[in-house]
């Protein structure tokens, strides 16, 4: 038995792989194997032989049993260490954002100048691409013989045979939302308007359907200095420069008194644009203090409180952005320019995780 025993953990110790281990199995504990027919035998002995025998087979049965269970666990915790030494992944290789799309530069743009008002204490606010005349025109100090209708190019609706009413219009300027948002939430209040606006105009630098981001920030003293400060950190933040410089002229709006466009110091070193140096101005947007009657059509006292409003183009700026030439492309869906100037489709912009990177 002691034979048996040494000649079998010394071949379950050498054992290379589990079909060694198998074999062995077979040959000591299987139904034909070694000890099991040793202890057949036990049917032959006395009954003295076999209080002897029978409880060391037995041992011997289970010492060779756990030897092969510890061989085998042995074996495979051998191959786990092998192979995870053999493989390996870069978790720091970027994902594979192909499959799911990209983000379009109107969404990311929009992202961006999201997150950077919202860090300003602005919030989002939304009003129908499908607007009356009133909050279109009337309600923002552009009466019906005003000449900024006519230089809009409106879209307007149809009404049925006999209907009299004004038609409908597709917004053609995201400002109305300023209306709605003071009817709405009263004052005082600071939010952005995101969204697309409407107007009869197509070339290089225009499309029918464009995008538009309006701001408005009402309160018992604000003036213009508010309106320069908070301009001011959002070009900085946007275009991702330590400094930029504003240019603010003189201009005229309906919805606003006084009003400016803004400009931005910028260069254009071969072909490329660069903000915050150089030797040329580059209009951005415009803006100004809320007119007295744009307060009131928004039910809010005039002479209780004041505020600042602006508005931008979000394709231009995408444009300036990331060298995009084109406003058409913007909105042909061909894959290959979407490819091209799509962002990842997990990488939401932040101002503590980076805009654009
Ligand atoms: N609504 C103007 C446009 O579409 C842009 C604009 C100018 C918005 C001045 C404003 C503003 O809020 O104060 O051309």
């Amino acid at each position: 038995m002691d034979d048996l025993r040494d000649k079998y953990i010394s071949l379950i110790a050498n054992a290379a792989d589990e079909a060694t281990l198998e074999d062995l199995r077979v040959q000591a504990v299987g139904k034909k194997g070694e000890i099991s027919l040793q202890m057949r035998e036990l049917g032959k002995m006395s009954a003295e032989e076999r209080q002897v025998a029978g409880p060391k087979l037995n041992a011997l049965k289970d010492e060779i049993n756990s030897a092969l269970a510890a061989k085998k666990q042995g074996l495979a915790d051998a191959a786990l260490d092998e192979r995870l030494r053999a493989e390996w992944m870069d978790v720091t290789l970027p994902a594979r954002h192909r499959r799911v799309g990209t983000i379009h530069p109107v969404s990311q743009v929009t992202e961006e100048v999201t997150a950077i008002f919202a860090d300003m204490g602005f919030a989002v606010a939304e009003g129908p691409q499908v607007e009356s005349d009133w909050f279109n025109f009337d309600a923002l100090n552009i009466p019906g013989h005003h000449p900024a209708r006519a230089e809009m190019d409106t879209f307007y609706t149809h009404r049925a045979p006999g209907d009299d009413r004004p038609p409908h219009v597709l917004r053609t300027h995201t400002s109305p939302v300023q209306i709605r948002t003071m009817q709405d939430q009263g004052a005082p209040l600071r939010v952005i308007a995101p969204g697309r606006v409407y107007r009869a105009d197509y070339d290089q630098t225009h499309t029918p359907m464009f995008h538009q981001i309006e701001g408005l920030a009402i309160d018992k003293d604000i003036s213009m200095a508010n309106l320069k400060w908070v301009l001011e950190e959002f070009v900085k933040a946007f275009f991702e420069v330590d400094d930029v410089e504003l240019r603010f002229r003189a201009s005229h709006f309906p919805f606003t008194e006084p009003s400016a466009e803004v400009d931005i110091r910028c260069s254009w070193e071969g072909g490329t644009l660069k903000v915050g140096e150089g030797d040329d101005w580059l209009e951005i947007l415009g803006s100004g203090m809320v007119h007295p009657k744009v307060l009131q059509a928004g039910n809010i006292d005039p002479d209780e409180w004041q505020g600042f409003a602006f508005g931008m183009g979000i394709d231009r700026i995408a444009m300036l952005k990331y060298g995009i030439p084109d406003l058409r492309a913007f909105f042909d869906s061909d894959l290959r320019w979407l490819r091209h100037y799509g962002f990842a489709s997990l990488d939401v912009p932040t101002l503590h995780g980076g805009l654009s990177r």
